[in-house]
């Protein structure tokens, strides 16, 4: 089990995992009807995620556009707060296929959020892509079009992702156990 930080965290999806069905789920988009594609990564937390999709979209065939919108559902620890806006994107959406991407829909408050703005500034279409898929916690009437994993309810970190604003440099997703 690797240690980092002093913290003894478990694997959940390994970088191989990751890189697989990142490269699965461009394919898949690529297939879509979606065109003209601006990526919208909703950070932070999916940044990470986001660089290696849209190398695996140009691999598929796919140029998009890319964007970043900031959002923040939570304070520093892991417990859901309101949805607050802290940096908007810049380009216009009006008439544009717009994909969301996001580390983990958990309630689905923040993908409700930000797709309900895109579609109020005009957007044809939005679609959600999420790496994990925490369902068991979702509160909003919401669904991504396209998942990585369905995620265990526990509290995972790496990847993008983190708790306490560690772990995010992590190449796997995993889950904090306890101290090395
Ligand atoms: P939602 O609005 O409840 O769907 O929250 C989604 C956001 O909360 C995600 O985009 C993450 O940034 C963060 N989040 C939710 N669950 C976790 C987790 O297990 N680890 C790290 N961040 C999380
Ligand atoms: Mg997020």
């Amino acid at each position: 089990m690797p240690i980092v930080r002093n913290k003894k965290i478990e694997v959940l999806f390994s970088a191989e995992q990751i890189a697989q069905r990142t490269h699965e789920l461009a394919e898949e988009i690529a297939l879509s009807d979606l065109k003209d594609i601006l990526v919208i990564s909703v950070l932070k937390g999916s940044f990470v995620f986001a660089a290696d999709l849209i190398r695996a979209f140009h691999k598929a065939g796919l140029a998009p556009e890319v964007e970043f919108i900031s959002i923040s559902s939570y304070g520093s620890g892991t417990e859901a707060g309101e949805i607050q806006l802290l940096q908007d994107i810049k380009t216009e959406v009006s008439g544009r296929d717009v994909i969301l991407i996001d580390d983990i829909l958990e309630s689905g408050n923040t993908m409700q959020f930000t797709r309900n703005l895109m579609l109020e500034r005009g957007a044809s279409k939005v679609a959600i892509i999420t790496l994990l898929d925490k369902s068991i916690r979702r509160k909003a009437k919401i669904e991504a079009d396209y998942v990585g994993f369905e995620c265990p309810d526990k509290f995972v970190v790496g990847y993008g992702m983190d708790v306490g604003h560690a772990f995010r440099e992590l190449p796997f997703v995993g889950i904090v156990t306890g101290d090395a």
